[in-house]
């Protein structure tokens, strides 16, 4: 196997330490992101690690007029869904307003193909790392990305206005864009890895 030199680990330290969500209001809706260079990114969260090679991440992605269809698609499933006393006007305006700040949405489904042998949550798993893969990506090629997360996402309606099946799931909206001129990206802001860790020694 090819061993990793100092210098990859240095670059995988620095895109990793700067990878930040970066939201579509940070977004320049002017620019596309081609679809060649989307193609690239999804090729490497092609190659996250899959329990059983199930290979459960689907893209659909949402570029052009697609966008406005996801927005007014958003915003009707969520009046439809949303019981009256949790419906929030703004929050649908955001659902509608999103998709046309970005350059490309990639709705991010999980497809269940490994029967009753790979837990769900495996496949959870494995759809997330494939979306890190995704973000890491995004963020070496300078482009703005963000995971969103509303719970439109996980309603049954729609899952299945993606066209998944009974059993797959939707894990969230990817929003990608490129940065507006002069965008500064926030500092991270994590508490330290030790206060996580319990070595056992003995
Ligand atoms: C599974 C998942 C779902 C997320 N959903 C949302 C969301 O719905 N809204 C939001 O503001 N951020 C969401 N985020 C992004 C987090 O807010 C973000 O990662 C966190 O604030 C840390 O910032 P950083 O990614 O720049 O380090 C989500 C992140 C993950 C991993």
């Amino acid at each position: 196997m090819q061993t990793v030199g100092n210098d990859t680990q240095a670059i995988i330290t620095e895109v990793i330490r700067h990878r930040r969500s970066i939201k579509p209001f940070d977004m320049d809706s002017t620019r596309e992101v081609d679809s060649a260079l989307i193609l690239e990114l999804l090729e490497n969260a092609n190659h996250a690690p899959t329990h059983g090679l199930t290979e459960p991440w689907r893209f659909h992605i949402f570029t052009g007029e697609g966008k406005r269809t996801l927005a007014e698609t958003m915003a009707r499933l969520y009046r439809e869904t949303t019981p009256e006393a949790e419906f929030r006007e703004d929050k649908m305006r955001k659902m509608s307003e999103n998709p046309m700040l970005a350059g490309a949405v990639i709705v991010l489904g999980m497809a269940r193909r490994g029967g009753v042998k790979i837990p769900e949550l495996e496949e959870i798993e494995a759809v997330a790392c494939a979306v890190q893969n995704l973000a890491l990506s995004v963020t070496s090629a300078g482009l703005a990305g963000y995971w969103s997360s509303p719970p439109l996402v996980y309603t049954r309606q729609f899952v299945e206005w993606l066209g998944l099946g009974t059993e797959d799931r939707c894990l969230g909206l990817f929003y990608l864009g490129w940065p507006k001129a002069g965008f500064t990206p926030p500092k991270a802001n994590r508490k330290p890895v030790t206060e996580k860790i319990t070595w056992h020694q003995s």
